[in-house]
């Protein structure tokens, strides 16, 4: 396992017991809402991008519990974003973290509204966040970030695109579809970290490069692992975007050219840290390796 996969692993507790914190119970009125959001939230999921606002918020000396609201929102935002791409008339997916996903559990109606509560309750977090004077500029970043000019729009894109021959103009859609679907989300929680720790205009804007092409390499990862890796280890079907004719970086570069786009995407992720304190930014650094070399 990498370094870094277990300084995951050591957060997730915590990220979880944050997460538990902010959602409403599940005896709370509609019970069966509720159910459907703890059920999508806490089954499985890496908290890969909420632990990047913990350790982008700590660049900026910023302690963990600073940066719980952000976090969580980035979270649940991004559990709403799974939930709606797996739906019947989205990616059309059974499993999800490793269980049934939510329609498949709770049907298609309380799923699309569990989402839809989750992306609101994240919203809503980032108004109860520990720097005050940070919140108007996290409520911009996260809303433009998961809307459609962020990870909406990406996913527009996503579906539009499926079936799409590869010709020369496919490379740059592609690269648009990953931004969006995934880099937005990514370069928001870096984002966040940055704000909410307290960082100058320049330090955040750093993190926002690094954050958008980690996500980069991190969607680029996701299209390999599809094509490579097993239930088991996913917690997800794979082999579905080329059953369901995709426009990933496997399909236009094949395996070990996208492999190589990812390893460039981390590369430039950690060149963009450079101008950050020496020495504050290496779990950030293995953060975007890990984004890569990562099995699930
Ligand atoms: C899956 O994200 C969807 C993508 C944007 C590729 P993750 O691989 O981070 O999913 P969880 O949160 O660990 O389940
Ligand atoms: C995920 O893209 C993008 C979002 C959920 C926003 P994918 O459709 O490739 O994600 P997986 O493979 O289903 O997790
Ligand atoms: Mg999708
Ligand atoms: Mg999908
Ligand atoms: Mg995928």
């Amino acid at each position: 396992m990498s370094a870094f996969a277990e300084v995951l692993r050591a957060w997730k507790p915590r990220l979880e017991t944050w997460l538990d914190e902010v959602l409403p119970k599940e005896s709370t009125e509609p019970t069966r809402l509720h159910e459907a959001m703890r059920y999508s939230v806490f089954g499985g999921g890496k908290r890969l991008r909420g632990v990047l606002v913990v350790l982008a918020a700590q660049v900026f000396d910023a302690a963990p519990e600073v940066a719980r609201e952000p976090a969580c929102a980035v979270e649940l935002v991004h559990t709403y974003s799974l939930m709606h791409d797996d739906l019947p008339c989205m990616d059309d997916d059974d499993l999800r973290r490793g269980r049934p996903t939510a329609h498949k559990v709770y049907g298609e109606a309380l799923a699309l509204l569990a989402g839809d509560a989750l992306l609101t309750r994240g919203l809503a977090l980032l108004g109860e966040a520990r720097r005050a004077e940070a919140i108007g500029a996290m409520l911009r970043e996260l809303g433009l970030a998961a809307g459609s000019v962020g990870m909406v729009g990406g996913q527009v894109l996503d579906l539009e695109s499926e079936g799409r021959p590869i010709d020369r103009d496919a490379h740059a859609l592609l690269r648009r579809i990953h931004l969006g679907k995934t880099a937005a989300m990514i370069r928001a929680s870096a984002a966040l970290g940055a704000l909410v720790g307290g960082a100058d205009a320049n330090s955040v804007a750093a993190l926002r490069t690094f954050g958008e092409h980690v996500g980069l390499a991190f969607q680029i990862a996701d299209d390999v692992l599809d094509e490579t890796g097993t239930a088991a280890e996913l917690g997800k079907t794979p082999g579905k975007d080329r059953d369901q004719g995709k426009l990933t970086y496997v399909a236009a570069l094949g395996l070990e050219g996208a492999r190589l786009a990812a390893r460039e995407e981390a590369e430039r992720a950690i060149a963009a840290l450079k101008p950050l304190r020496a020495g504050s930014t290496d779990l950030l650094a293995q953060l975007a390796r890990f984004a890569v070399e990562r099995t699930s």
